[in-house]
């Protein structure tokens, strides 16, 4: 049976992420202040990656990319590629509803400034391994940034310098499955339009495409 660790079922591999939970929970109790599980059926053909909780955001609420600004844009072009039902409202309660997605980070536990380090990523990504082991049915994964894709690369034993990152790059993993890249959506990056709306419309344009040519 598969494992997913989340709050009943804590985990202190990392030492600094399980000391700033900690912290975090003391200056906002009534936070989720754990592990966020992935959101969305196992059976999906789509798997979304991040990068990890913000504090404010999935640290807060409990639900992946939910109470933050990249959420917001996330969530947004779910809705408008039909990946989603319902109205994504900020919080858990919302009854949105992922269809055919599913929404996991590449690490679980909020790292201090967004930032998790080498040790970190390294340790959560059994989690990663055991997510994607189990959607029998994933055709692709849609990496947001460079860190989420290293870490795919890292689940599959890839090299990075045959899988390089970049923007709207589209790397066939085996003969299932693809891996998508885009830049992370977060305030950031569409602040200085490293990323715009239309870029990652773009993107989930493709994967809509990309869907409908394996099923
Ligand atoms: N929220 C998440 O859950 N993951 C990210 O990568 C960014 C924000």
């Amino acid at each position: 049976m598969t494992v997913f660790y989340g709050p009943s079922n804590p985990c202190n591999i990392c030492p600094r992420l399980y000391c700033y939970l900690q912290e975090l929970n003391k200056k906002q109790p009534e936070g989720h202040n754990g592990p966020v599980t992935s959101f969305g059926a196992i059976e999906s053909q789509l798997l979304i990656v991040g990068l990890a909780p913000g504090a404010k955001g999935a640290n807060y609420t409990g639900r992946p990319f939910t109470g933050d600004h990249a959420g917001d844009v996330l969530y947004g072009q779910l809705s408008t590629f039909g990946f989603s039902k319902g109205i994504f409202k900020q919080h858990i309660n919302d009854g949105l509803e992922l269809i055919n997605c599913r929404i996991t980070n590449a690490v679980r536990c909020v790292p201090p400034q967004n930032k998790p380090i080498g040790s970190e990523i390294n340790s959560c990504n059994i989690y990663l391994s055991q997510e994607i082991a189990a959607m029998k049915k994933l055709k692709i994964i849609l990496s947001l940034g460079k860190i989420s894709h290293d870490a795919v690369l890292k689940v599959f034993g890839l090299k990075q310098s045959a899988y390089k990152f970049a923007h709207g790059a589209q790397h066939q993993i085996n003969d299932d499955l693809w891996l998508f890249d885009t830049y992370h959506c977060s305030r950031y990056n569409m602040n200085t339009r490293r990323l715009t709306e239309d870029m990652f419309a773009a993107i989930f344009s493709n994967i809509q495409t990309k869907l409908s040519s394996l099923s």
